[in-house]
């Protein structure tokens, strides 16, 4: 059920978590489905309802960088560093997981991720939530494993009607990508999935670059080849490609949904065509609701023009790499 964010909701929704429910909940990347993260009843729905393998670890939310550090049994000099300029906000880091963080959570490995959100949305809810004891807030990204995040209450509704004790609805997400993730476990941080926050401003806090994954980098499903995917069989084309391809639109009758931020839809195009925005914040803001969008039409091919490469389309293009990687 989708109830505005309000004092009243956000009680009633901390309530639910302690009673081993799940509550859908805005942060400002995007919604999360949240149960409480330390009750491993309540995280097997959490993994039932999405879908998900009970392998694949999930980001604890919490209220401060206080709070993190109870889940971690380490915090590396440049972990603190990354969390003091960035948290709140959307930066999740992997640290080595504190005895008593429950294998639901970290999906069995000796890692745990963390994240203070800036929503206010979610703080109201953890501040709630530790009001009547709960430690955090487990939640991944609510939608069904391997579909396309979703940024309004709408979009979460769409997935999980009638599995959720709660979704409240705090409208819009901002960044519309989900967390960037650094992964804090070795001498060296790794940036596991590009995100909200771009490498260059990781890369200034740390003094140099975050490398690339380690070899035996977490499993993370973000990471998954084929991910945020859309039902309809997608492609990724260049600007020149897709001129070519919708000169011949697809073959005879076929419906094709195109989503374009610098080609103009040609006068004779029949199928369905969504303009995106051509600046990279905005873009990554409609991003999943223009591809939820478009997966509605149930055309046979959705074709995407491949955004720039520059620094600020990294996030971007990373999302629509597997969004299209079956195509
Ligand atoms: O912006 C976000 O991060 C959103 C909001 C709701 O906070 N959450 C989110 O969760 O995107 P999820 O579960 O959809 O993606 C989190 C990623 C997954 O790929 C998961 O495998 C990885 O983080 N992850 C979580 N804990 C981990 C750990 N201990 N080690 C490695 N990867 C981890
Ligand atoms: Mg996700």
């Amino acid at each position: 059920m989708i109830v505005p964010a309000t004092p009243e909701s956000v009680a009633a929704a901390a309530r639910a978590l302690r009673d081993g429910a799940l509550v859908a909940f805005p942060t400002e990347t995007v919604y999360g489905l949240g149960a409480d993260a330390s009750n491993g009843d309540a995280l097997q729905r959490l993994f039932a309802a999405k879908g998900r393998p009970a392998e694949h670890p999930v980001i604890v939310h919490v209220a401060s960088k206080q709070i993190a550090m109870r889940w971690a049994r380490a915090f590396p000099a440049f972990a603190g560093a990354l969390a003091d300029a960035f948290w709140p906000g959307p930066l999740t880091l992997i640290l080595p997981r504190a005895e008593g963080v429950i294998d639901q959570v970290t999906g069995g490995q000796d890692s745990v991720g963390l994240r203070v959100p800036a929503h206010p949305v979610a703080r109201a809810l953890l501040a709630a939530f530790a009001a009547l004891g709960g430690e955090g807030i487990a939640a991944p990204s609510a939608n069904r494993f391997g579909r396309i995040s979703a940024t309004t209450a709408q979009h979460v509704a769409d997935d999980f009607d009638g599995e959720v004790a709660l979704i409240l609805d705090g409208g819009r997400c901002a960044h519309g990508l989900e967390s960037t993730i650094v992964d804090c476990t070795h001498a060296e941080p790794a940036l596991l999935r590009p995100g909200a926050i771009g490498i260059e401003q990781i890369a200034q806090v740390l003094g140099q670059a975050p490398r690339a994954a380690h070899d035996d980098a977490p499993r993370a499903s973000g990471t998954l080849a084929t991910h945020y995917a859309p039902q309809t069989r997608s492609r990724m084309l260049s600007r020149d490609a897709l001129r070519d391809a919708l000169a011949h639109q697809g073959g005879p009758r076929a419906h094709i949904a195109v989503l374009a931020h610098s080609l103009t839809q040609p006068p004779s195009f029949e199928g369905t065509w969504f303009d995106a925005p051509t600046e990279s914040a905005l873009y990554a803001h409609h991003l999943y609701a223009n591809l939820r969008a478009l997966d509605a039409r149930e055309a046979d091919e959705i074709w995407i023009e491949a955004p720039p490469d520059g620094p600020d389309w990294v996030a971007v293009n990373d999302r629509l790499r597997r969004a299209t990687s079956r195509g």
